[in-house]
């Protein structure tokens, strides 16, 4: 299960945000951080979810989030904790979140270069992101992940540099088709830096070997990166996911719920199933898990990205989350 948190975040990615920022959802119709917990608790007990994953806009801006984590690590049973952030205020928060409970975390970078990092997130953070990272390792939120999306003529010359930095720190790095889900519409399939791409790219500079681990309904497919090993002395990994040119579809087990209380049985659907009003209206947990139940034997086969009839959700990726 993911949770957005909030949609807000304090980098501006050119592929996710305008730099004057979106219209950000009204503060009356968030969930409190209790409807939140209760909301997990419900996905936990009695639709069996067993991992919730925080995510955004950049959840490390919502205010309760070590109390949220505290109290999804108490739910019975306990479902594994994980954070998708942009990495800035972890080495503030990685300490309290480890301590409430947070099992790990996935940190989105995109370039090695602060000059570049500036010109993507319009932001000049690359340091307290690099210090993030390091801040996650440190508080044991292990193995952490990088995420980075590469773009025709911004950083795909970045992918052996991004993963020499990964192997250097010991981080698991992810490599991300990027998907049709900006807030600009300018998304085009001609463009996408492939995952094929990548691991050609990849493969002039390291050996790769197919992980023996079974992916299961993972969105990455990993490789073992011959000669490095982890900070546990675990082989170092390196995977893609080509959520476009190989779809997932058939293995996803997710469900998303966004910051405003609805339920989104897919990353793309065009319909919601909104929580919030029933959770508000005094719905016990077993018509709010029917609700829920029902929203997800709506989910569709697949994203169909490559139907003509395609139409990006409404809701940008900063309102989904991931
Ligand atoms: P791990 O358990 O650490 O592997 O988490 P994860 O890779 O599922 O989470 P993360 O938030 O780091 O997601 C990485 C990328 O995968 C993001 O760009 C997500 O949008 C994408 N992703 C995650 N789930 C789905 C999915 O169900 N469908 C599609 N198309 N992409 C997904
Ligand atoms: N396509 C693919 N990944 C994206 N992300 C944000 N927008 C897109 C997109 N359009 C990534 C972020 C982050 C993760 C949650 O999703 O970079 O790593
Ligand atoms: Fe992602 Fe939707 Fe496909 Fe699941 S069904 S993998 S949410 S695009």
């Amino acid at each position: 299960m993911r949770v957005s948190l909030t949609d807000r975040c304090n980098l501006r990615c050119s592929y996710c945000m305008p730099a004057e920022g979106l219209d950000w959802l009204p503060s009356p119709t968030l969930l409190t951080d209790a409807e939140v917990v209760r909301l997990i608790g419900v996905a936990v007990r009695r639709l069996g979810v067993t991992e919730v994953r925080f995510t955004g806009g950049e959840p490390l801006l919502r205010r309760g989030l070590p109390e949220i984590v505290r109290a999804v690590a108490a739910l019975e049973p306990r479902p594994q904790t994980m954070l998708t952030t942009n990495g800035i205020g972890l080495t503030r928060l990685a300490g309290p979140l480890a301590a409430a409970g947070l099992d790990r975390v996935n940190v989105s970078l995109d370039t090695t270069d602060p000059a570049r990092f500036r010109e993507l997130t319009r932001r000049d953070r690359h340091a307290d992101v690099l210090a993030g990272l390091a801040a996650a390792a440190e508080a044991g939120l292990v193995p952490v992940k990088m995420n980075a999306v590469l773009m025709r003529g911004l950083n795909d010359d970045e992918a052996v540099p991004l993963l020499r930095f990964a192997l250097a720190h010991g981080y698991e790095l992810r490599f991300i088709e990027q998907m049709p889900l900006d807030a600009g519409h300018t998304w085009r399939r001609e463009e996408m830096v492939t995952g094929a791409e990548i691991l050609a790219q990849l493969r002039a500079a390291f050996t790769l070997r197919p992980d023996p681990v079974r992916r299961g309904g993972a969105p990455a497919e990993t490789w073992l990166v011959e000669g490095y090993e982890a900070v546990d002395g675990r082989p170092a990994r390196v995977g893609v996911i080509a959520s476009v040119s190989s779809p997932f579809c058939g293995a996803c087990d997710r469900t998303r719920l966004t910051a405003d209380g609805a339920v989104r049985s897919c990353l793309f659907s065009q319909e919601e199933t909104d929580l919030r009003g029933a959770l508000r209206s005094g719905a016990t947990d077993e018509e709010l898990a029917d609700l829920w139940r029902k929203a997800m034997w709506g989910k569709p086969a697949g994203h169909g990205i490559d139907d003509p009839r395609f139409l990006q959700p409404i809701r940008p990726m900063s309102a989904i989350g991931g």
